[in-house]
């Protein structure tokens, strides 16, 4: 399973590309105006940090604003790829723009027959978000079952992106089901580093270690 950063903070992406973890990095309005900086910049920094795909989302809601704003997008950096809201005029947009050769990220899914219909249009991934749906007294991990198993059923190319992640066992479950990517916010990846048992393992080789030299040296 791909790991994506779900984050616009440069600080974080940098971090965890230095660890070599980082297959690419997903964005959305909420993420790029809690940095708190011009999007451009933002947009293109990323770009930089990472060699794989970064999503940047349309903002526009008609289809004729989305193309124009993906087009503007894809001039930034060859990495981008753009986010589209799943709509009619969002999925008229991804038909144009997969004919152009510009990637696509079809956001905000939550149903299976979303999924088959961005990927009908051509879309490059798609988005369920599985956070939002269990928030939502839903089970999450089954739209990503039904979406991965339906795909593999036809051997359609799309990528499914599992979104709104919000606890390490989301990862899990995305990769036991054979998602392509998960999409992590940083909070979630630092908590994928730790087991209590591996603090623990580390304190008492320490304590032992140390032992042994003070014996050694007597
Ligand atoms: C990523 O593509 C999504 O925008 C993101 O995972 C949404 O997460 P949230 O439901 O925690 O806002």
């Amino acid at each position: 399973v791909k790991f994506f950063l779900d984050t616009a903070n440069v600080e974080k992406i940098r971090e965890f590309v230095q660890l070599g973890i980082v297959d690419g990095v997903t964005t959305n309005p909420t993420l790029i105006a809690k940095e708190g900086r011009d999007f451009q910049e933002v947009v293109r920094e990323i770009c930089s940090i990472v060699k794989g795909p970064v999503s940047v989302e349309a903002t526009a809601l008609d289809t004729e604003g989305m193309v124009k704003e993906a087009r503007e997008f894809s001039k930034l950096a060859d990495n981008i790829v753009v986010k589209i809201p799943m709509t009619k005029e969002g999925i008229k947009a991804v038909n144009i723009l997969s004919k152009e050769g510009i990637k696509t990220n079809v956001t905000l899914v939550f149903s299976a027959n979303q999924a088959l219909i961005a990927a009908k249009a051509g879309a490059t991934y798609v988005s369920p978000f599985v956070g939002r749906l269990d928030d939502n007294g839903q089970e999450g991990m089954e739209l990503v079952k039904e979406v991965v198993s339906i795909f593999k059923n036809y051997e359609i190319e799309t990528e499914v992106i599992v979104a709104s992640i919000r606890h390490p066992r989301h990862v899990i479950e995305a990769a036991k089901i054979g998602a392509h990517i998960a999409t992590i916010p940083f909070e979630v990846l630092e908590k994928m580093f730790h087991h209590p048992l591996t603090d623990r393992g580390i304190e008492i080789f320490k304590r032992d270690w140390e032992n042994y030299l003070k014996n050694r040296s007597k």
